[in-house]
């Protein structure tokens, strides 16, 4: 009987040890904590992305830390160490400074949590393990060939006046934007189809400290005044829609807009609404389309696989060398977006809706 007793008591045990592991390891998976965090509200993709990251990681059962950091090194910082604090498993971060986490992302390797890079790259560490953005060259690809279409460079014709505004030199995204679209332009600034009166052609020249639409709008006004007092800009290399907008402020107050005098031809990226309006307007003449939701769901496929310890999906694994290491990337497509296609594009999928854009 006492040995009959004994097998039961020993089997109960089991039988709870067991369930507790059940719960324990549903509690497990219920609590892994994903920290995202994200540049700067002030830009309307961030936003969008931080909140789309949050409701995909949600939806999968992740508890979501999401901080966004007013374009601040040192608040990206400390969000970052709260969430290594908090015991995330996995950082989402889309870097202010590329070069600037370094040392809190050491401490992250050594607590064990995964690092992915969104949309730009964590340079100097090998703390990062994966990368998702859009294949960066290709948006400056397709915003010179823009220009390169629609001023008909490739048949000749020219000479005309182009400016660049580009992004900022701590934004490792910016060497291949501008990369791209120079590889598309500089051989006709070299053979004169292309003026650039201000001379202001390098990355360093061009740039816009955190895409500041206040900023790109001074550096244009300052241009405008000092070069074009009696010639007209034909075309602005404009890397983002934020730059854009800043110089299209620019433009305007030097009397552009009418019928005398048409706006320039303009690019952008990122599809931000007040731009599509601007583009619908005929202030912008085109965009580049980040589907922001695509771009979360591969991060939050990523953190599906590091959690469950296996690898995640890459497509490129030459490109993005942070200067220790070249980071595993996915990389998504941009697509160029103008008045012919923004319906198609942004309504019909379901991107915005047409209330939004009106
Ligand atoms: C870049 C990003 C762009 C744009 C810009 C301004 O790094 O790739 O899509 O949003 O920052 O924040």
């Amino acid at each position: 009987m006492k040995r009959f007793i004994a097998i039961v008591l020993t089997m109960l045990m089991v039988i709870s040890m067991v369930g507790c592991g059940a719960t324990e390891k549903s509690n497990d998976s219920d609590s892994v904590i994903v920290g995202v965090s994200m540049p700067t509200k002030s830009l309307q993709r961030w936003n969008q992305d931080g909140e789309n990251m949050k409701k995909i990681l949600e939806e999968k059962g992740y508890q979501v830390e999401l901080e966004f950091a007013e374009n601040k090194t040192e608040s990206q910082i400390s969000q970052i160490e709260n969430m290594i604090t908090k015991g995330a498993k996995v950082i989402v971060v889309a870097a202010i400074d590329g070069s600037a986490l370094t040392n809190v992302l050491d401490s992250a390797k050594e607590d064990g949590i995964d690092i992915i890079a969104y949309d730009r790259l964590i340079m100097n560490t090998d703390a990062v393990s994966y990368y998702a953005t859009f294949d960066n060259y290709n948006v400056g690809t397709i915003q010179g060939k823009y220009i390169e279409d629609k001023l008909g460079l490739s048949e000749g014709k020219g000479p005309f006046n182009l400016e660049i505004a580009t992004g900022p030199l701590d934004d490792n995204n910016v060497v291949f934007f501008y990369g791209g679209a120079m590889d598309v332009l500089q051989k006709y600034i070299d053979n004169g189809q292309l003026v650039v009166k201000s001379s202001q052609t390098t990355r360093e020249q061009a740039a816009t400290p955190n895409w500041d639409e206040q900023e790109a709008q001074a550096r244009m006004d300052n241009i405008i005044t000092t070069h074009y007092t009696d010639e007209k800009i034909d075309a602005v290399l404009c890397s983002n829609d934020s730059v854009s907008l800043g110089v299209q402020s620019a433009l305007k107050s030097a009397g552009y807009g009418t019928s005398e005098k048409p706006m320039p031809i303009l690019t952008g990226q990122d599809a931000n609404i007040s731009n599509v309006k601007a583009i619908i307007a005929g202030d912008q003449s085109m965009s580049v389309f980040k589907d922001t939701r695509a771009l979360a769901d591969k991060v939050a496929e990523m953190v599906d696989s590091i959690v469950s310890g296996k690898e995640a999906e890459v497509n490129d694994t030459e490109t993005y060398d942070n200067g220790v290491k070249v980071v595993p990337s996915y990389l998504l497509e941009p697509k160029f977006v103008d008045e012919s296609n923004y319906k198609e594009l942004l309504i019909d999928s379901g991107y915005y809706t047409e209330d939004q854009l009106q």
